[in-house]
C-alpha cells in the first residue's frame, strides 16, 4: 500500500474516476461524501473496475465533528484530494450562501484538521473559471486572475487564496491546486460516469440526453462569437486523463519530488474546440445524430478559453492522451448504460 488518501466528494463525477486511478496505483482510499449530487451505487462501479471497494463515510465535510470522527477512525491519512463542492454556476447566483458555506467551510475544516492528524498534503480542485475571459489563449498559470462572475467562481478564487495564505503562514502542510478546463466523457468500462441531477446545465450531459431522446433538441448558445464558426471554444479534457493527473500530482507532493510547498497546474489538452465542432465529433464518433438549434447567447459565458498545459506536461510528466472521438464514445456508452439500467 502506498498510503491512505481521503477523497472528499469521492462518489461524484471527477472524484469517482480519481478513486479508480488511486486504487489502480496502489493507494488505500477513504471517501467522504454527503451524496447530495451522487449515488451510493457509484461504489459498485468503482469495485467492478478495480476489484476494491473503498471505505465510505456518508457525511458532510462542513460538519467538523463528523470529519474529526473520520480522522479518528481512519488513522494515518497521508493526503487529501478535495472534490467536495457545489458546482452549478446558475444555482450559485440564486443561493450564494449555500455555495460559500459548502465550498469554503469544507476547505477550512480540512485545512484545520490536517496538522492535527499529521496529514501532509491536499490536492485542490480548482477551475479555469479563475481566468475569466482571458486576454489571450492558450492560458498559462501566470495569466491574470479576473474578477469572478458568479459566487461559484468566487469560491474557487477564495479557496485558492485560503490555501495560499495558510501555507504562507507556515502551516506544516503542502498543496497542489489543479485548474481544470472542461472535463468530459466517462470511464471506458461505462461503469462510472457523470450523473446529472435534473435538467443538465453542462454541454455533454445535455448532448447525450438529446442523442438518446430524453431531450428534444440541444440549444447551442450563440453563433455570433468572435470564433471561426461563431460558437464558443473550450478545452474539453477526458475525465480519466484528468483523474490520472491527480495521482501524479499527489505522488509528487507526498514524496517530496518538489521543493515547493504550493504548486499550481492547468489541466487541459491545449486544444480549443468549438461547441459545434464538439457536436460534429460526437456524431462522427458514434454515428448518432444530435438534433440541435442555434439560440441566443447564455449570459456569463466565456467566448473562448483553452489551456497551455506545458507546465503539467513538463513538470508533472502528465499529458492528456485520449482523443476527443474516444471521449465522445465513452460519454455515449455511459448514456446507453444509464438507459440499460433504467436510470434515464
Ligand atoms: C462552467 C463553468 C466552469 C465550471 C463548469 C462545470 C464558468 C465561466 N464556467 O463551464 O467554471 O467548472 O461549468 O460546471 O463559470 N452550451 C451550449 N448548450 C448547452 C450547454 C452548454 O451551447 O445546453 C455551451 C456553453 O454556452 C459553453 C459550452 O457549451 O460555450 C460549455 O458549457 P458548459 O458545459 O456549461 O461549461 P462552461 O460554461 O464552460
Amino acid at each position: 500500500m502506498k498510503g491512505k488518501i481521503l477523497v472528499t466528494g469521492g462518489t461524484g463525477y471527477i472524484g469517482s474516476h480519481t478513486v479508480v486511478e488511486l486504487q489502480n496505483a496502489g493507494y488505500e482510499v477513504v471517501i467522504i461524501d454527503n451524496l447530495s449530487n451522487s449515488n451510493i451505487e457509484v461504489l459498485d462501479g468503482i469495485e467492478k473496475i478495480t476489484g476494491v471497494r473503498p471505505i465510505f463515510v456518508k457525511a458532510d465535510c462542513t460538519d467538523i465533528n463528523a470529519l474529526t470522527k473520520l480522522f479518528e477512525e481512519n488513522p494515518g491519512i497521508n493526503g487529501i484530494i478535495n472534490f467536495a463542492a457545489s458546482k452549478a454556476v446558475g444555482e450559485s447566483v440564486q443561493k450564494p450562501l449555500l455555495y460559500y458555506r459548502n465550498n469554503l467551510v469544507t476547505l477550512i475544516n480540512l485545512l484545520e484538521l490536517m496538522p492535527k492528524y499529521g496529514t501532509k498534503g491536499i490536492v485542490f480542485s480548482s477551475s479555469c473559471t479563475v481566468y475569466g475571459e482571458p486576454d489571450k489563449n492558450p492560458v498559462d498559470e501566470n495569466a491574470p486572475i479576473k474578477k469572478a462572475t458568479s459566487p461559484y467562481g468566487n469560491t474557487k478564487q477564495i479557496s485558492e487564496e485560503i490555501i495560499t495564505d495558510y501555507i504562507h503562514s507556515g502551516a506544516p502542510i503542502k498543496s497542489v491546486i489543479l485548474r481544470y478546463f472542461n472535463p468530459v466523457g466517462a470511464h471506458p468500462s461505462a461503469e462510472i460516469g457523470e450523473l446529472p441531477n435534473g435538467v443538465p446545465q453542462n454541454l455533454i450531459p445535455y448532448l447525450t440526453q438529446t442523442a438518446i431522446g430524453i431531450r428534444k433538441e440541444l440549444s447551442v448558445f450563440g453563433n455570433d462569437y468572435n470564433t471561426p464558426d461563431g460558437s464558443c471554444i473550450r478545452d474539453f479534457i477526458n475525465v480519466v486523463d484528468l483523474a490520472k493527473a491527480h495521482v501524479t500530482a499527489l505522488e509528487r507532493m507526498l514524496e517530496d519530488k518538489s521543493e515547493e510547498t504550493l504548486e499550481i497546474f492547468n489541466l487541459g489538452t491545449g486544444v480549443g474546440l468549438s461547441v459545434l465542432e464538439l457536436i460534429n465529433s460526437f456524431e462522427r464518433a458514434t454515428g448518432v445524430k444530435v438534433p440541435h438549434k442555434i439560440v441566443g447567447r447564455r449570459s456569463g459565458d466565456i467566448e473562448k478559453v483553452w489551456a497551455d498545459p506545458a507546465k503539467a506536461n513538463n513538470v508533472l510528466g502528465w499529458k492528456a492522451t485520449t482523443s476527443i472521438d474516444d471521449t465522445m464514445r465513452s460519454a455515449w456508452n455511459w448514456q446507453l448504460k444509464l438507459r440499460e439500467r433504467g436510470i434515464m
